[in-house]
């Protein structure tokens, strides 16, 4: 079954890097006007601009035409909390009324509450939730994405969690990669015995995770009043030891040497990048490891804003994610986080788009699947309302720029 896609407007993202871009690089968008794309098999099979299209339209099964279209790769969401019991309205409210993100999370709020609910709820339950909402950020365009236990905080609770990424793994359309974040908080029990936690996660935890094939990566929220650098560097360290690379929340609440334990540890990614000194951007940016920004996540905490103009002149490599979770972004919609990168944080649109597309899928070791326009890649794509310049994604924030979603050659409406 052989789909040719033709006419396209704009075909947007036509690349095939080797290795995430960093500098000025990541503002090179490669783009074809008038452009044609084959599909084959799901994947992309061929493509180039209108007047090279080779083949007599006869021996296609199928002919789509996007004169009217903008068509990119589809989102890479390289940082989501998708698997959770409940909404927290509530704290949202407590935030409004002036309490801290730290403060709601010492009175037992936050990551806590969350565990809580989400040892009481079945593995079904949480299943049915969770597959509900990975529909629904297809639906907006995201074509891969990255999810995180961490409200489990006890054996049993994180390897169900575990579990059910495992399951959504198996039925999604979509690739999916799961990080082990039991170091998310200390849970009460532990509040006084951190080195008995860590004993569990070293000792109970990780072999089953391992030994079950459960997780990719292992993540750790290393703050100040969670894991230090210290725990962090020991947790990552036993992580390596069962097969799974580091990619870690760090200087989300302050400047918390997060991003040189991770970089030390080889970490695919370091994520937040809320607070950053000299010490911590240079780190990066003579490192492999992305820094993944989120700014929905700054936007919903009045947060400051990562510095991303600062990294990226740096040379540091970048992407950008949702963080999609209850307590602190909860949003899948990376068409927003397109449109913060580049108004708040003073990323150009084709610096966003790409951050969002090909830096996100390094960010998950899936840019040879997804992320970009190339022969060979799965046909993830995300076909726009009609635009005249691409900057009218960012540009019309809260419209949802997204008409059609193409995941391996099917349209999913
Ligand atoms: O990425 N920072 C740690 N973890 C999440 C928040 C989790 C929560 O509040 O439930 C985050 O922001
Ligand atoms: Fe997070």
């Amino acid at each position: 079954m052989a789909l040719l896609i033709r006419n396209i407007q704009q075909l947007v993202g036509v690349q095939d890097p080797n290795v995430p871009l960093r500098n000025k690089g990541l503002s090179v968008l490669p783009q074809r006007s008038n452009a044609y794309l084959i599909v084959e098999a799901g994947k992309i099979a061929g493509l180039g601009t209108m007047d090279s299209l080779p083949a007599d339209p006869a021996q296609f099964d199928a002919i789509f035409e996007a004169d009217q279209y903008q068509v990119l790769p589809t989102w890479c969401d390289s940082h989501t909390h998708l698997v959770f019991a409940a909404t927290r309205e509530e704290e949202f409210v407590d935030k409004i009324l002036g309490l801290s993100y730290a403060e709601i999370a010492a009175k037992g709020g936050g990551i806590l509450n969350s565990a809580r609910k989400l040892q009481e709820t079945s593995e079904d339950e949480l299943y049915e939730l969770a597959w509900k909402r990975l529909q629904a950020a297809i639906r907006l365009g995201t074509g891969a994405i990255e999810i995180k236990s961490g409200y489990g905080l006890t054996v049993e609770a994180e390897l169900k969690m575990l579990r059910v990424i495992k399951r959504l793994k198996l039925h999604s359309p979509i690739p999916i990669k799961a990080s082990f974040l039991g170091a998310h908080a200390y849970p009460i029990e532990y509040r006084s015995d951190h080195d008995g936690y860590i004993r569990s996660i070293l000792e109970e935890m990780l072999p089953q995770i391992a030994a079950q094939g459960l997780a990719d990566y292992i993540d750790v929220f290393c703050e100040d009043g969670f894991f230090n650098p210290a725990e962090t560097d020991r947790l990552l360290k036993a992580g390596a030891v069962h097969g799974l690379t580091p990619k870690i929340h760090a200087n989300q609440l302050g400047v918390s040497g997060g991003v040189e334990v991770g970089v030390a540890n080889g970490a695919r990614s370091v994520d937040h990048l809320e607070y950053m000194d000299e010490g911590s951007i240079n780190c990066l940016s003579g490192s492999s490891t992305i820094g993944t920004l989120l700014p929905s996540c700054a936007l919903f905490l009045r947060s400051p804003y990562p510095p991303a103009r600062k990294l990226i002149e740096s040379g540091a490599a970048i992407a950008i994610a949702t963080d999609y979770n209850p307590g602190s972004s909860p949003s899948f919609n990376m068409n927003l986080v397109v449109a913060l990168a580049c108004s708040q944080m003073r990323m150009l649109p084709e610096e966003a788009i790409n951050a969002a597309t090909i830096q996100g899928a390094f960010a998950m070791d899936l840019q040879k699947e997804v992320g970009s326009i190339a022969v060979g890649k799965r046909a993830n794509l995300i076909f726009t309302k009609p635009m005249n310049n691409l900057a009218y994604l960012p540009y019309s924030f809260g419209e949802n720029p997204v008409q059609r979603v193409m995941i391996n050659g099917v349209f999913q409406d």
